[in-house]
């Protein structure tokens, strides 16, 4: 992770919510970096502002105030159909509740985000089986989704996420509706996707999964109370995870324990 380079960078970024009369502060001036490579999970209890953040991160939603920069872009400056482009390619996204089509088939479902790109056929078929073939479900891709089990669809989930090559893969608590085995299984696919290069920003109320992730961003009523660097990731007792320094210095220096 050596001067990795710098994918989100959010500074002062506040969201608050207006319903009917009333309004709700969900993030209060949240700074935070991901770098290309990391695997950053967001913790804290609910209500904390987890999913709003997380939202924001994936262009699902508008943060209030603050800046928002994926690479290089100013997001927050960016027009509605030019924040679709940039979710479209940029960003894949991982629900608790898998949010699969139904009546479509696994290679349908993860072939859809390609169709919306305007990628040809022949393409889409080759991208869809090497994904499918990632996440281990080449087995089932002419399966419905009800005919699999909810950590198959998961996975399922996951394919159709990384099937366009996204920047950043966020996932909302993917484990939320899994029981202890397929939700571990799905960890693990998340833990080999970030060895092999794919940036994450996880959403999890289960700390049993902190310890995979190389960073844990505590959020509490809507502000970072803890970010830290886990310096012994254990990955099942495969390896540490490697820490810069550097990147541990641009985040935010007074709010940083670093794990040990
Ligand atoms: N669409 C919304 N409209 C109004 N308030 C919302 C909306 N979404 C979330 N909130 C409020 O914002 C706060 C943060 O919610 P959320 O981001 O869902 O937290 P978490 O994911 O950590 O549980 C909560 O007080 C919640 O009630
Ligand atoms: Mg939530």
């Amino acid at each position: 992770m050596t001067n990795s380079k710098v994918l989100i960078n959010i500074t002062n970024l506040s969201k608050i919510y207006h319903t009917g009369g009333t309004q709700t502060k969900a993030l209060k001036g949240i700074d935070l970096t991901i770098s290309q490579g990391d695997y950053v999970t967001i913790q804290g209890p609910s209500g904390g502002g987890k999913s709003t953040l997380l939202s924001i991160i994936g262009l699902l939603d508008k943060a209030t105030s603050g800046e928002y920069h994926i690479s290089d872009v100013s997001v927050t400056k960016l027009s509605e159909s030019q924040m679709a482009k940039v979710r479209n390619r940029e960003i894949g996204f991982i629900f608790q509740d898998f949010n699969l089509i139904g009546d479509m088939t696994v290679s349908q479902n993860v072939e859809l985000p390609l169709i919306y790109r305007g990628i040809n056929k022949a393409i889409r078929k080759e991208k869809v089986a090497q994904v499918l073939n990632r996440v281990n479900m080449t087995e089932r891709a002419h399966h419905l989704p009800n005919e699999l089990s909810g950590g198959q669809q998961q996975r399922v989930a996951v394919a159709r996420a990384l099937v366009g090559s996204p920047t950043l893969l966020l996932a909302d608590e993917p484990t939320g509706n899994l029981d202890s085995v397929n939700g571990d299984s799905v960890m693990q696919l998340l833990s080999e996707l970030n060895e092999q290069g794919v940036t994450i920003c996880m959403v999890t109320h289960d700390s049993r999964y902190a310890h995979l992730a190389k960073r844990t961003v505590n959020l509490f009523d809507g502000m970072v109370i803890s970010n830290t660097v886990n310096i012994n990731q254990d990955k099942a007792g495969q390896k540490q995870a490697e820490v810069n320094q550097q990147d541990v210095a641009e985040l935010m220096p007074s709010k940083i324990q670093v794990g040990v």
